[in-house]
């Protein structure tokens, strides 16, 4: 990521509004006569950032800094956030561990949620008050760990009743990745059976819904009893825990000797080999997450023999290489289930923005209930 302050958007749009804006700046509370009634860029208003300048444990590095807020130009609307999503990919990111190292300094996050507080020319379909939620990437790169962020107007959606704001901020990476991953990708049809390792993680739960509307069913796969027993009182069925059982065994049990089809694993290590061997004839695995830290070990035998599949998924590339076409009434297919209900994405706790330091401590704690979202 660019440091904001070079980026195109937010910074140079803020110059110029510095020089169109003729109101009086009063101090903490925007321009006069602006029509951003939270500041029109004239005003030298800062906001709080959440940004990390080195690498490392995220309750070390990360801190609260103060930058100017920025202004919306042609096209571009800024939202006040009240609600971001801590995901383990954001966590990753502050490691060093997702892909590439961010360059630093580098403000995390990406799902997010708010209401708009200004609205630059040219925008049709916002105005001030609007609670609304971007959409991933809003923010080319520069992160959404911060009071306001400017976005263009086509980067937001409207947030559905139905949802909280805690929710809205939660809902695009595990939604968009499970039926990404369960629907485009796997194509696991009714009465089809899918296996998912980290079952009890947000995005495994999201996929215990989307299981239930679409009619396959799950092996869910957990790594602790008491998380096996929490989700079982749920209602999931199959449930392995791998610290009481190996999953092969169990998962021919449960399909006669062959195996599942289909499968999507987020922890590799030894979990992983027992999803690959897991596998039916020409049955298909998706990685999609690392959280053991460790590599699968892979026999060649069964690979070559049951000619299977394994393919990483990544939801960022996912959406840099899927045409806008296609990727829209996806899109618009979640927004339907949330507005339904049938989507709700489940949040353990929220904490303001100042505590970022406890905040990303819990959320890897085990035995959370949901997603934890930093609020204003
Ligand atoms: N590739 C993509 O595009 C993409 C998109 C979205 C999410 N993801 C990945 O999906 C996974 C789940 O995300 P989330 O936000 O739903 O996570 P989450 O809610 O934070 O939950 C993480 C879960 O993983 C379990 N876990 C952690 N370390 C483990 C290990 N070594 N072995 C087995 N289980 C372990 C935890 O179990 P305990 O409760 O026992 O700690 C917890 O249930 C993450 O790996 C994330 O990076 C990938």
């Amino acid at each position: 990521m660019v440091c904001w302050k070079t980026r195109g958007s937010s910074w140079s749009m803020r110059r110029r509004s510095v020089a169109a804006c003729r109101g009086a700046p009063r101090r903490g509370r925007g321009c006069e006569r602006s029509r951003h009634p939270g500041g029109c860029g004239l005003c030298s208003r800062a906001m709080k950032t959440v940004q990390f300048s080195r690498l490392g444990e995220p309750a070390d590095v990360l801190e609260v800094q103060e930058v100017p807020t920025p202004a919306p130009g042609p096209g571009q609307v800024r939202v006040r956030l009240t609600a971001r999503a801590i995901h383990p990919s954001d966590l990753m990111n502050v490691r060093g561990l997702y892909g590439r190292p961010p360059p630093l300094p580098f403000c995390p996050g990406n799902d997010a949620a708010g209401t708009v507080d200004a609205v630059g020319p040219e925008v049709k379909g916002f105005k001030v008050g609007d609670r609304v939620m971007l959409l991933l990437g809003a923010t080319g790169g520069r992160g959404t760990w911060m009071e306001q962020v400017v976005v263009p107007a086509q980067m937001l959606v409207p947030t559905p009743a139905a949802l909280s704001d805690a929710q809205a901020g939660a809902l695009w990476v595990n939604y968009l990745s499970i039926w990404v991953m369960a629907v485009e990708l796997l194509q696991v049809p009714q009465g089809g059976l899918l296996l998912q390792t980290a079952a009890g993680s947000q995005l495994g739960r999201a996929m215990m819904e989307l299981a239930r509307l679409r009619g396959f069913g799950l092996v869910n796969v957990v790594r602790r009893r008491e998380q096996a027993e929490e989700l079982k009182a749920l209602g999931a069925e199959n449930v392995v825990c791998t610290a009481d059982e190996r999953l092969p065994e169990r998962v021919r049990a449960l399909t006669g000797g062959k195996g599942v089809h289909w499968a999507i694993d987020a922890v590799g290590g030894t979990t992983g080999a027992q999803v690959v061997e897991s596998l039916a004839v020409g049955g298909r695995c998706l990685l999609f997450g690392a959280l053991d830290g460790r590599a699968i070990s892979l026999e060649p035998g069964p690979v070559l023999f049951k000619e299977l599949v394994i393919q990483g998924f990544w939801l960022t590339r996912w959406l840099q290489a899927t045409p806008p076409e296609r990727v829209r009434p996806v899109l618009e297919t979640i927004i339907g289930h949330a507005v339904r209900g049938d989507f709700k994405p489940a949040i353990d706790q929220s904490f303001p923005l100042a505590q970022v330091k406890e905040a990303v401590v819990r959320a890897e704690t085990p035995g959370r209930t949901g997603s934890v979202v930093l609020v204003p």
